[in-house]
C-alpha cells in the first residue's frame, strides 16, 4: 500500500507539473499519513513563533498567514518550504523527521484547509 502511495506521489511529480521542488524527500513525506494531533504540538514548538498559534502570521514582519495561504498551496509546496526554507523562513530538514513534517502538514490541512 505504502509503495502504491509513493508511486502515486512520484507520478504527481512528473516533469511539467508545478512541484516547486525536485527534492525526493517531498514525495516520500506527502505519501505518509500524518497525525494532526502530533502536528499541532510540533507546530506550537517550531512554527507558531512566526505564523502565530492561530495561523494568522505577522504582516508587519512579512510572516504569511497560513489561514489565507495554506489552502492555495499543494502538499508538495508546503512540505518543500518546511524542508528547505525560503527567504526569512528557516529550513527544518535537520530538525524534523519525515513523519514529523507529515504530521505538521496534517495539522495545517485539518485546521486551515
Ligand atoms: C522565523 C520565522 C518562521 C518560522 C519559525 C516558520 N516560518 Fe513559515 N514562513 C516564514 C516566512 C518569512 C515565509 C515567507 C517566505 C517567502 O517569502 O517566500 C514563510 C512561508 C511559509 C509557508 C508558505 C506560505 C505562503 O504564503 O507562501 C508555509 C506553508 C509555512 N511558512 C509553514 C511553516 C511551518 C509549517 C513552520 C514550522 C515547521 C514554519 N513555517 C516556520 C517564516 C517562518
Amino acid at each position: 500500500m505504502r509503495r502504491i502511495l509513493i508511486a502515486a506521489a512520484l507520478l504527481a511529480f512528473a516533469p511539467g507539473c508545478e512541484s516547486g521542488s525536485d527534492n525526493p524527500d517531498v514525495a516520500t513525506i506527502v505519501a505518509l499519513s500524518g497525525d494532526a494531533t502530533s502536528g499541532e504540538s510540533l507546530y506550537g514548538t517550531h512554527c507558531s513563533s512566526c505564523h502565530m498559534a492561530d495561523g494568522t502570521g505577522n504582516p508587519g514582519l512579512n510572516y504569511p498567514s497560513l489561514v489565507e495561504h495554506a489552502s492555495k498551496e499543494t502538499d508538495e509546496e508546503i512540505v518543500a518550504i518546511v524542508l528547505e526554507g525560503e527567504e526569512a523562513m528557516p529550513a527544518f530538514r535537520s530538525q524534523l523527521s519525515d513523519q514529523e513534517v507529515a504530521d505538521v502538514l496534517a495539522y495545517i490541512r485539518a485546521t486551515w484547509g
